[in-house]
């Protein structure tokens, strides 16, 4: 009998193709793109499966990998992987894979789209004039932040809070906008090396920044990274934008700053309890708000779908899969033992 990858949701045909091209039987829970998969039916799934290919979307905790007893390995379809009880997984034996890399560009680029709507007030002046108000041209109509110099000729400060891929690409783009960088990071010494960024304590960080992105994963120890303190720090004219993970920002925190004018405006992709919103952002005229669409080009998710299913390829088959964000696993007595019990 074939190996049979339970996959959460349908993925881009991309990745479906390479699925059945390696002659895996494919079941998918939730085939409607406008309804998530219910807790109930991902148990029933998990526990017929062989493979586990999720998305964002699903808690795979250590309740739903009791139930996986044939699981080899689990597929997400995400760089970030905060949805997973990734301990859990290791202490059952079973490897964990992730889509890196192939995003990078997509969501930098919409950091940027972000970045520049919510300064310029791109999507309040569009709902202005799509609602009939736009009657006659005047000088002080939807006056917004400059990102480059502009005719100041004073350079903006960005602040790159999480410097992986994500935040370099950020950074790569900034030069553009002829922009001084700072970056907080773990990753000190390497932001140090760096000719055109420089390393500044978070607090700093906050205070000097005309725009702050985030970029850091989704960890307890990122959790709530800015909090009402962290926001009263950053300047009355300073923007936010969140493309990493909600929870980085304590969103309630965050309505009643941008209610109260303590920072100029934010936009996000991200939300801490997603897809719920906290009370009052949704009629924050100065937040840009956009659903978790960061990775979301043609190119790029089929790319994701591709690498996903590779992983769940190599999982099916008990090879090391490419992207194995817990590589340890493989030498760990659980995962020989979890092999053993399969056999
Ligand atoms: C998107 O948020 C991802 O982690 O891929």
């Amino acid at each position: 009998m074939s190996p049979r990858v339970f996959l959460t949701r349908r993925i881009p045909a991309p990745g479906l193709d390479i699925l059945h091209a390696a002659g895996l039987e494919v079941e998918i829970g939730q085939d409607d793109p406008e309804r998530g998969l219910d807790r109930a039916a991902l148990l029933r799934g998990v526990a017929r499966a062989d493979v586990l290919l999720s998305l964002l979307t699903e808690r795979i905790d250590g309740a739903v990998l009791d139930a996986g007893a044939r699981l080899r390995g689990i597929a997400n379809m995400a760089v970030g992987y905060d949805n997973i009880d990734v301990a859990a997984a290791s202490a059952r034996g079973l490897p964990v894979s992730n889509t890196p890399g192939v995003l990078t560009d997509t969501t930098a680029d919409l950091t940027w789209a972000l970045l520049l709507a919510v300064a310029r007030r791109v999507p309040e002046s569009e709902r202005y004039l799509r609602a009939g108000h736009y009657r006659v041209w005047g000088p002080e109509l939807f006056l917004g932040a400059d990102v480059s110099p502009g005719g100041s000729g004073v350079p903006k400060t960005l602040g790159i809070i999480g410097f992986g891929r994500i935040g370099r690409a950020v950074a790569r783009r900034a030069h553009g906008f002829d922009m001084r960088v700072l970056a907080h990071s773990p990753e000190r010494a390497e932001i140090e090396a760096l000719p055109d960024v420089t390393y500044a304590e978070l607090d700093t960080l906050l205070r000097e920044s005309d725009f702050v992105t985030l970029h850091a994963p989704g960890t307890p120890a990122t959790r709530h990274l800015l909090g009402g303190r962290e926001l009263g720090l950053m300047k009355p004219t300073a923007f936010l934008v969140n493309v990493a993970r909600g929870d980085l920002v304590d969103e309630a925190a965050l309505v009643r700053a941008l209610h109260e004018g303590a920072i100029a405006g934010a936009a996000l992709d991200v939300y801490e309890r997603e897809p719920e919103l906290a009370a009052g952002l949704a009629n924050c005229e100065n937040a840009v708000l956009v659903p978790h669409i960061g990775s979301a080009s043609r190119d790029t998710r089929a790319l994701m779908a591709s690498m996903a299913a590779r992983n769940a390829v190599a999982h099916a088959r008990g090879e090391r899969a490419p992207n194995v964000v817990n590589p340890a696993i493989y030498e760990a007595a659980a995962y020989a033992a979890h092999a053993q019990s399969r056999s």
